[in-house]
């Protein structure tokens, strides 16, 4: 099965790497492995020091601001604190997980890393369930995809998501809508 969250590692001047990933791991949580595209950052800075923070979140608001990436303006900057045994933890994660790369295979697009996990770090306690979360969930997850999409289908998902977020959601998950929709603006321009 699948875990969604952040993974957390260091660029080369020591200062963080923040993208979603989706590790695959076994219900109890012992087996990790990560597949990043090859293409992408995570791989570059998980190649190059063999080790990353994953991070079990509850909160859709950090989800899109992880994939939109800190480059972006428009948003608070992702907290985080810096532990030298295993890098970058992330201050509104639930739980982070150290995971060091054990095996590499990179003889496809997504490169397979099967990684061993470190002494958890909890940081704070699960919220709870609320469907704006898992909505802003699914909405970031579109926003990494949408150049594989066509814009009805997207526009079509974006919608359906956007209804359940205005009907469930507090404070934060309305600033994650309107970070997502300013974002999915500013890719049509
Ligand atoms: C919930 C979620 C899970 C994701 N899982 C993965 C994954 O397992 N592997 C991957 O390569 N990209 C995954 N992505 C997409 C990356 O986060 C996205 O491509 C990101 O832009 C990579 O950033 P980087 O180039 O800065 O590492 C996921 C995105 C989301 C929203």
């Amino acid at each position: 099965m699948v875990i969604e969250g952040i993974i957390t590692t260091e660029n080369e001047d020591g200062s963080m790497h923040v993208a979603p990933i989706g590790p695959h791991v076994d219900p109890d949580l012992h087996s990790w492995t990560l597949k990043p595209f090859k293409t992408s950052k995570t791989f570059e800075r998980l190649h190059h020091s063999g080790r990353g923070v994953f991070h079990v979140v509850d909160d859709g608001l950090l989800m899109i601001q992880a994939v939109l990436g800190q480059a972006h303006s428009a948003f608070p900057s992702l907290d985080a604190r810096h532990h030298p045994e295993c890098g970058w933890v992330l201050v509104d994660a639930v739980r982070a997980i150290p995971l060091s790369v054990q095996l590499w295979d990179t003889s496809t697009e997504r490169a397979v890393a099967e990684c061993s996990a470190g002494p958890w770090i909890e940081v704070r306690s699960y919220w709870g369930w609320n469907r704006a979360r898992n909505s802003l969930l699914e909405l970031a997850i579109l926003l990494s995809r949408r150049h594989m999409m066509s814009r009805d289908s997207l526009d079509q998902a974006i919608a359906h998501h956007r209804v359940i977020i205005e009907k469930t959601a507090g404070p934060r998950e309305l600033q994650g809508l309107a970070l997502a929709m300013d974002c999915l603006r500013d890719s049509d321009d």
